[in-house]
């Protein structure tokens, strides 16, 4: 019987959800599909809740229906209770809904695989942004054992916040702090929207970051980043943020398909062919 999965939230018309695991379903010969499904957030609680009904083995979710999905779950995973949001849900063998989230996983997993041996001596962090990705990726950071993960947001209250829901293993910094923080980090990670296309550049003075130190950022278009392309000339191993989109969908490809796929170049290039960004 033909396996069903699906990208559910409101909008799903630009995700490129559907590309990925459809490359993955025809690279393995694996009888499935994987569709598109609009559930707007009025009706999306009864959807997950009775979610055999829609004849799929799971789905992702995306805005603005992560929280909801997260809600009716009867499982979640640890990331997923962290953040209370779910991208990731399955039915279990009892017909239980699970749900997980899997942002941090693929920001964990773009790393160890364009950067491996990342997190072997590990220093400092710092997280620009507090955000949704933020949040996930600080949770990532922090169950890889990297600490401290400091945390920058041009409103200082909400990286306050964010910081607060880890109970002392991150910390909050000014945004006006950045520049005398970077001497101490050997991780930087961008998760604000500047540097996106159309979007102002990240503007900060790398001068005192570690020449050794990783900088990556969540933006993929452009695939460098302003911020990535000055790293990389003053000798800082950078990775781009494509990685995590890719990466966040392996966990529930498994799950439903029984198969771990693998984020090989061949599909990035798809990717970014069907984003219209040059690689
Ligand atoms: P996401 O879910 O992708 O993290 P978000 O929740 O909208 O998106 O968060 C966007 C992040 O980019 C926030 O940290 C935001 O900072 P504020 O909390 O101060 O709004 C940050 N950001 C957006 N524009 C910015 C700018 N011009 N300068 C600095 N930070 C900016």
């Amino acid at each position: 019987m033909t396996r069903r999965a699906a990208i559910t939230g409101y909008p799903v018309t630009h995700s490129r959800s559907p590309l990925v695991h459809g490359y993955w379903l025809k690279l393995h010969g694996i009888d499935g599909t994987y569709e598109r499904m609009g559930v707007p957030p009025e009706s999306a609680e009864a959807f997950y809740r009775d979610f055999a009904a829609s004849g799929l083995v799971g789905c992702n979710v995306t805005v603005p229906n992560k929280e909801i999905a997260a809600r009716v779950c009867d499982d979640l995973d640890e990331a997923a209770k962290a953040m209370g949001a779910a991208n990731t849900l399955w039915l279990d063998g009892a017909g239980r809904l699970c749900g997980a989230n899997t942002d941090g996983i693929g920001f964990l997993g773009n790393l160890d695989q364009m950067a491996p041996g990342w997190d072997e001596n590990p220093g400092a962090a710092l997280v620009l942004g507090a955000g949704g990705a933020s949040r996930a990726i600080v949770w990532a950071l922090l169950s890889r054992g990297i600490t401290p993960v400091y945390i920058a947001n041009r409103t200082e209250q909400k990286a306050k916040d964010l910081a607060a829901r880890f109970e002392g293993d991150s910390k909050a910094l000014s945004w006006d702090n950045i520049g005398t923080m970077l001497e101490n980090v050997s991780l930087l990670v961008n998760t604000t929207s500047l540097g996106m296309e159309g979007q102002p550049p990240l503007e900060i003075d790398l001068d005192p970051l570690p020449t050794d130190a990783l900088v990556t950022d969540i933006v993929y278009a452009p695939l460098e980043t302003p911020l990535l392309a000055a790293a990389r000339a003053r000798g800082n191993k950078v990775v781009d943020g494509l990685g995590m989109l890719l990466h966040q969908a392996v966990p529930g490809f498994e799950r439903w398909f029984g198969v771990k796929p693998r984020v090989t170049e061949e599909l990035r290039r798809l990717v970014l062919a069907d984003l219209g960004i040059a690689p």
